[in-house]
């Protein structure tokens, strides 16, 4: 088989270090890719949102398959221009990514299925946010509705606070010009629930935790998030089970009740409250960098239960046992302003998997291309062993522009 992967992060890399494990695949393309990617796949110049292009090239070289990672291919419809050429591609369409690329459609659909989240209104004008957010208590929060690249979400911890978020939503258009979901606040740990969903079939993977905060202790801004790791000892088989019943099987059933069905990866973003377990969002694709601890202990062929999801027949997943935590090295001013081009040194010292997120060949050197750099993943026994291997891998490599978190998985270890 010759298979495409959409995308140049972290997750592709993961996802494409899974697929070439398959002996059913004898070529990896990788649109756009990046330098860790090209070890494994032949990188072509495109970017993951140019569906016109990138069909023309699956069309071109008779691709077997095609695997989408990133949100903004799938709200660019790039399932939907491919199945109109009859080329397999796993991954929703652009209806069905709606539950990830609209907070509305999402929150709407949870109310009218009675699936758990927080109480939450809809406002597209300023002043009757402001009106609203003057009634709530403290902390509220408010999302923009739209894909901001898990940026959009501010939890105001007071009156001036959330001012200023309506303000820059609503009037100054940050994110660009739409609506804000202003919700309740919920307590409790979150985790991650991907699930490979074939209409009303859900099959779980191993549960994840990612780290949104950028500094250690869970300070500083939100981020895409700074490292992950697999399983969740806090989560219980009880937990899991309603997860999976009560907002996994509701959801996959109401999206084809909705008209919508889907397919590919659901990712529950979840958070055990003291009221129960309730969804925080749910996005359309593999998470990242949650894929770069789950897959790492996929044992089964992925090319398999991709080509079982297209087909509506049933994935066997297999699982090793071990566990998994993997750290962000982010360029210094992530989540906000920062300097690209500062060469990485020492990966080759690097005892265990790494993965790239955002990095690029000049000549013989790797250097930075991105927010978030690399992904170091360590597999132990336990959690703490697993930690402890992948903080001391992550301080071999050198460069002078990267910081990273050295406490994941506190919540566990
Ligand atoms: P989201 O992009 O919707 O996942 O939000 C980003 C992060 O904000 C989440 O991972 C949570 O940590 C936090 N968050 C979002 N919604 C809520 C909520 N209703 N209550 C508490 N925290 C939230
Ligand atoms: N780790 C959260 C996300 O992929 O959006």
């Amino acid at each position: 088989m010759k298979v495409l992967v959409i995308g140049g992060g972290g997750r592709e890399h993961a996802i494409i270090d899974a697929i070439s494990k398959s002996k059913q695949v004898t070529k990896i393309y990788a649109a756009p890719g990046n330098a860790g990617i090209a070890q494994l796949a032949e990188c072509l110049p495109i970017k993951d949102t140019d569906v016109d292009t990138l069909v023309t090239f699956a069309y071109n070289h008779a691709i077997d398959l095609t695997v989408v990672g990133p949100e903004l291919a799938l709200a660019a419809g790039i399932v939907d221009a491919f199945e109109a050429h009859g080329l397999r591609i796993f991954g929703p369409t652009k209806a069905a990514t709606q539950i990830e690329s609209s907070k509305q459609f999402a929150k709407d659909l949870m109310k009218k299925y009675d699936i758990p989240t927080a109480d939450y209104k809809v406002f597209s004008d300023y002043s009757s946010a402001w009106e609203y957010v003057q009634t709530s208590p403290m902390p509220v929060v408010l999302k923009y509705d739209g894909l901001a690249a898990g940026k959009g979400v501010v939890i105001a911890e007071n009156l001036d606070e959330a001012n200023s978020a309506l303000k820059d939503m609503l009037q100054n258009d940050k994110f660009g010009h739409g609506q804000v979901v202003i919700e309740e606040f919920m307590t409790g740990p979150e985790f991650s629930f991907m699930c490979f969903v074939s209409g009303d079939k859900v099959y779980p993977m191993v549960l994840s935790q990612d780290h949104k905060r950028a500094f250690d202790g869970d300070k500083g801004p939100n981020t895409g998030g700074m490292g992950a790791y697999s399983p969740l000892p806090f989560i219980t088989k009880a937990d899991e089970e309603f997860a999976l019943q009560k907002i996994m099987l509701p959801t996959a059933k109401a999206m084809i009740a909705e008209g919508c069905p889907f397919k590919g990866v659901l990712y529950g973003g979840l958070m055990k409250t003291p009221n129960g377990i309730k969804v925080v969002e749910f996005n359309a694709r593999f998470g990242d960098p949650e894929t770069e601890v789950v897959l790492p202990r996929l044992t089964a062929d992925i090319v398999d239960i991709f080509t079982a999801i297209i087909d509506g027949t049933t994935p066997v997943l297999t699982w090793d046992k071990r566990a998994a935590i993997g750290i962000v090295l982010a360029s210094k001013g992530y989540p906000n302003n920062y300097e690209k081009g500062f060469e990485i040194k020492n990966l080759d010292r690097v005892d265990t998997t790494v993965y790239h997120m955002g990095t690029k060949r000049e000549n013989d050197k790797i250097i930075t291309n991105g927010g978030r750099v690399l992904f170091v993943t360590a597999l132990a026994d336990t959690l703490k062993e697993a930690r402890e291997k992948a903080n001391a891998e992550v301080a071999k490599i050198d460069c002078e522009n990267l910081f990273y978190r050295t406490d994941i998985g506190w919540q566990a270890t």
